[in-house]
């Protein structure tokens, strides 16, 4: 096992209720809130309705700011840090999935950064203040909830970038706000919570016993659950496995002992995201298995794990290491297909234009390098190339 650190901050509610304690945990800041919210989902839900009384009722001052994007962008960050300043906003009440968490997050440190928002997020992971977060969180995929990290789109420069901004304060997660996401978030997102599985399972660590558990754990959890929650999307069971699995996905822990592994897929996706705006986790399920084939192909060392990820996540028995490698890999492809992902990039319109440009990006901003098997430029050309 290598070193690490635990320390994370967020004191999390978790369960059907838990917003009666929304108004007790936002006076331990202040009264006046930023409330901070995407394109109109909690409108239609009637969280907002919920939200609204309970701050009213409690002599809260709201200012509101509506509309973030999913890959939020940089203007709303912009946006929302100017209300902060000019509304004295004391605490920051972000309501709905990750983008808008995440936006919330990079707002709140916004509010205290004085020079240009671009560069703040450039070099997130020194800046340290921030205002208070609350959250509350309504869709199960990116685990903002439990870590610090946001990303930040830039449209303009084509750039999308993660950093590591500032814990929520409090997260409340009652899996019944997940139950109105529909069938393609709900699957897009149960792909980016494997993914921030996969990504720290397959290290060089063979020896960290309890992230191991922990890893394997979670993604049987999401591959016995999301089945029964695009089936019956209100089944209690199902969303509460599946937001709990995505806010320890992300949050470090299965990952604890581990050597680092660059996280190639998200690098590469980011990538996609910034270029075509999609959805994140359909990118991270479109790359996964073809990353997967082609390190495996390019490094026959990474054998072994994979052959442990087919027995021990997807069930499958045998000695031949190499064939049980191969046939892990294809259950994940066939899995995110049957969730109903589209599964090439074609199908989301997008050809090898851009390709070199990304791959030269995602070189230059991430450690793919010295990722679990290195990627140079002209590897990830030829994944991207692949997932066509
Ligand atoms: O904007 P609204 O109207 O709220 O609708 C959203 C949006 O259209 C909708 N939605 C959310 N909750 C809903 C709902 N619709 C019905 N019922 C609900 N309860 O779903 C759509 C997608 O929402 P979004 O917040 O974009 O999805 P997600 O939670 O997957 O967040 C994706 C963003 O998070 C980043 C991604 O790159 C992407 O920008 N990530 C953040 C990470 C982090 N903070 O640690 C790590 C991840 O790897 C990821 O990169
Ligand atoms: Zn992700």
């Amino acid at each position: 096992m290598v070193n690490f650190r635990h320390a994370i901050p967020t004191e999390v509610f978790f369960g059907e209720g838990q917003v009666k304690n929304l108004a007790d945990v936002l006076n331990r800041y202040g009264k006046k809130v930023l409330l901070v919210y995407g394109g109109g989902s909690i409108k239609k839900t009637g969280l907002y309705d919920t939200v609204m009384e309970i701050l009213n009722a409690n002599g809260f001052v709201v200012t509101e700011c509506a509309g973030v994007e999913p890959n939020p962008r940089i203007e709303s960050v912009e946006r929302g840090a100017k209300l902060c300043r000019d509304h004295s906003i004391d605490v920051i009440l972000a309501v709905g999935g990750g983008s808008t968490v995440d936006c919330a997050k990079a707002i709140a440190t916004g509010a205290l950064y004085d020079g240009d928002y671009w560069e703040m997020v450039e070099t997130a992971n020194k800046i340290r203040k921030a205002l208070p977060l609350v959250d509350i969180i309504t869709l199960s995929a990116t685990g903002s909830e439990f870590d610090a990290n946001a990303v930040i789109s830039n449209m303009t420069t084509n750039e999308k970038l993660g950093g590591v901004f500032c814990y929520p304060t409090v997260s409340i997660c009652d899996p019944t706000y997940t139950f109105s996401v529909s069938a393609y978030q709900t699957a897009a997102g149960s792909a980016d919570i494997m993914s921030h599985i996969m990504e720290n399972y397959f290290s060089r660590t063979d020896d960290s016993d309890l992230s191991e558990g922990i890893a394997e754990s979670i993604l049987k959890s999401v591959i016995h659950n999301l089945p029964i929650a695009l089936k019956e999307p209100d089944n209690y069971s199902a969303r509460a496995n599946l937001l709990w699995d995505s806010s320890i996905a992300c949050s470090g822990i299965p990952g604890y002992g581990k050597q680092a592994t660059g996280w190639p897929c998200h690098a590469m996706e980011h990538e996609l995201s910034a270029y075509y705006d999609i959805t994140h986790g359909v990118g991270l399920a479109i790359l996964t298995p073809r990353w997967m084939r082609y390190i495996l192909a390019k490094d026959p060392s990474v054998t072994a794990r994979f052959a442990k990820f087919a027995r021990n996540v997807w069930g499958l028995e045998g000695s031949d290491d190499a064939q049980l490698a191969r046939l892990g890999i294809d259950k994940l492809e066939s899995f995110f297909k049957e969730v109903g992902i589209p599964m090439t990039l074609t199908e989301l319109n997008i050809n090898e234009e851009n390709f070199r440009k990304m791959a030269e990006h995602a070189d230059k901003v991430s450690s793919l390098r010295n990722a679990y098997v290195p990627l140079m430029v002209e590897d990830i050309i030829e994944i991207y190339k692949a997932c066509l």
